[in-house]
């Protein structure tokens, strides 16, 4: 095990902001600076097929500009696939996508979309981009990941930190063993975890401190935090415990 846990950090809602009058500002691929001089180990970027917040242009200028790894997250279809092609980042995540959804609930389905699955995660592999499947911690779907090819599968955080954000404590328990459980059997199989959705620096800690996981994904929380402490002491902040949390693994 290695203590040092990754944290990528997601730039969607800088995305957002700046739609919100669709001009230039605030510039995604600045806050994607910023983030790697404050230490992040990898920038996220989610280029839906709406384009709600992060746009083709923004994916570009991320690639062309940024020294630390790009993990796109992209929808199971052709265009993203071209695209993803075509763009060569570092990582692609391959997420479940709904239109009328506010952000990703819940998470790709390996085992029935296994068919339609299969020749995109051979075809990123082949383009030698890391593939990575968004799934929920459930055996049955580590397991369809495992099948399909793709080296790494990132476990939704998103209701284990409903459970903390509802003061749920017995649900938030629950929702962290089947975590737990899951990094542990993907780990064995020989599948690198990463872990995100939802994450604060209330609920990372629990999260961090599962040794199997080697990277956490971090967005909508920290781009809120740098609105009052910038976005460079939000992210330190957030290293600061994800490391406090890690004290003793792989020592
Ligand atoms: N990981 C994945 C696969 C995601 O889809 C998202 C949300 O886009 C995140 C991590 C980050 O979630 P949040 O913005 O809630 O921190």
């Amino acid at each position: 095990m290695t203590a040092h846990q990754r944290l990528g950090i997601n730039i969607d809602h800088v995305a957002t902001v700046r739609n919100a009058r669709g001009g230039d500002a605030p510039s995604p691929l600045r806050a994607a600076l910023m983030a790697q001089a404050a230490g992040a180990d990898g920038i996220t970027a989610h280029l839906r097929e709406d384009r709600r917040h992060i746009r083709d242009s923004d994916i570009a200028d991320l690639v062309a500009n940024i020294d630390i790894p790009l993990n796109l997250e992209m929808a199971a279809t052709d265009e993203m696939r071209d695209i993803a092609l075509k763009a060569r980042p570092h990582a692609a995540c391959i997420v479940p996508e709904k239109r009328e959804e506010r952000t990703t609930e819940g998470g790709l389905d390996a085992e029935g979309g296994f068919k339609t699955l299969q020749p995109l995660v051979e075809a990123l592999y082949d383009a030698d981009i890391r593939v990575s499947l968004f799934i929920e911690p459930d055996i049955r779907q580590i397991d369809a990941a495992r099948a399909l090819g793709a080296p790494v599968i990132e476990l939704h955080t998103g209701a284990y930190c409903e459970a903390a954000l509802a003061g749920d404590e017995p649900a938030r328990q629950g929702h962290l063993a089947r975590i737990r459980e899951a990094a542990r059997h993907a780990a064995h199989i020989g599948l690198e975890v990463h872990a995100g959705h939802g994450l604060t620096y209330d609920t990372v800690t629990d999260i961090a401190a599962i040794p199997e996981i080697r990277e956490l994904n971090i967005g909508h929380f920290l781009i809120g935090e740098a609105i009052f402490l910038g976005l460079g002491p939000a992210i330190a902040e957030m290293r600061r415990l994800m490391d406090a949390a890690r004290t003793g693994i792989g020592a």
